[in-house]
């Protein structure tokens, strides 16, 4: 009878070792799948964590003896070892019934079935990344719609080449080390209107006023825009917390800041010279022409840094870094119009003048949307 429990428990340890395996695989696949996609809400990789928790308890529980039998001898061995004392002999091992050891040893893995192992693993991940083949462009196709399909699908194969694939995170803020500094005042966040206010009164505005916007305007708008709140966290949403937009000011007329090209440092809160000048004219011709691009106070341009993202969402970063821009544009929108201000979105420009202007490459880091910003 005790024989029979006993095996009963053996078999029922067994079981429950293949369980701990399968959701324990589990339980680090549906992980991978919340971290590289933020699915903050998928619930699988909750559920497997349950099971493995009640999976190890189960564990613990059939293996009691044998873990306090161990933890006594460790502590008697080590008293004695402290004392000077010869070393006590372990416990006597748990009976096994017959070819359980056999079975055991049979288990274990050898180096050929690890290489064997890692081959195959190698040779299906390359099986699986061939398996989408690039999309065939026929003349007068819409590439918009071919990358939106051919970023439909984030797969798991996607998401493991892009830990495999995609490079390094490169750093989160970009910094101009040896550029003149041009402090902000300290953005005041009294008055202006009440957010519901400002959003149904929100409008493209494209006349501007010639008197100088303050440095104290511009202070909050960027700070709105792009900035960090007091408790260190950015105004708007990133996939990932990655913040792949960068902000820019080409300002014309500020009051106490000299026109030129500026980026802004959302960690620092203040402007960094890119090249100093009146680039009133440049704009608006880089702008297809659109003069309200010279007639305002200053015009800030989004761009994007494609690797902050690329590590992680490959071919999907660009759709999240068009729709991240989108946010900073209409959070200028609203703190513009809550004080006053006015504001136009532009997508209409030469990507490569203003690339030029502001000295980024087209390639690491593109331009992607930009904003007038003035006195009205
Ligand atoms: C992505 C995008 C690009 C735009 N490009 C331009 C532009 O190049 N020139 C312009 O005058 N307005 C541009 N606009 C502003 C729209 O013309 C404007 O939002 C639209 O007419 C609606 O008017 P409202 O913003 O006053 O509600 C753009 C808006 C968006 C969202």
């Amino acid at each position: 009878m005790l024989m029979k429990l006993r095996r009963v428990r053996q078999d029922l340890d067994h079981l429950n070792s293949w369980v701990l395996l399968v959701v324990t695989a589990a339980t680090i696949v549906t992980g991978l799948v919340v971290h590289l996609w933020d699915l903050h809400g998928f619930t699988w990789h909750t559920y497997f964590g349950y099971a493995l928790t009640v999976a190890v308890l189960i564990h613990i529980l059939l293996n009691f003896r044998q873990l306090f039998a161990y933890s006594g001898f460790r502590m008697r061995r080590g008293l004695r070892t402290f004392r000077g004392q010869s070393r006590p002999s372990p416990p006597a091992p748990v009976r096994q019934p017959a070819g359980v050891g056999a079975t055991t040893k049979r288990l274990l893995l050898s180096r050929r079935s690890l290489v064997g192992m890692a081959l195959g693993g190698a040779g299906g991940y390359l099986v699986g990344r061939g398996l989408r083949q690039p999309p065939q462009l026929a003349r007068g196709t819409d590439l918009g719609l071919v990358y939106h399909q051919w970023s439909s699908q984030p797969g798991l194969v996607d998401a493991v080449g892009a830990l495999a694939n995609l490079g390094r995170q490169p750093a989160l803020y970009k910094s101009y080390d040896d550029a003149v500094q041009v402090v902000l005042p300290p953005a005041s966040m009294a008055g202006g209107l009440p957010t519901e206010m400002a959003i149904a009164r929100r409008q493209s505005l494209r006349a501007y006023s010639a008197s100088p916007m303050t440095a104290q305007e511009l202070s909050r708008v960027l700070l709105l825009t792009a900035g960090l709140s007091d408790g260190g966290r950015r105004h708007h949403p990133s996939s990932g917390a990655l913040y792949p937009i960068e902000t820019y000011a080409v300002v014309h007329n500020v009051a106490d800041v000299e026109r030129g090209v500026y980026h802004y440092s959302p960690e620092n809160h203040l402007l960094e010279q890119v090249r100093a000048g009146d680039f009133r004219t440049y704009v608006v011709e880089h702008g297809l022409n659109q003069q309200f691009l010279g007639e305002c106070a200053a015009v800030i341009y989004l761009t994007l840094i494609f690797q902050r993202m690329r590590f992680k969402y490959g071919e999907r970063s660009y759709r999240y870094g068009l729709i991240e821009a989108g946010h900073l544009g209409q959070n200028l929108y609203l703190a513009a119009t809550s004080v006053g201000l006015g504001a136009c979105a532009v997508g209409a420009y030469d990507d490569q003048g203003i690339e030029e202007l502001l000295a980024i490459d087209g390639r690491d880091e593109v331009s992607v949307y930009l904003l007038s910003l003035g006195r009205v």
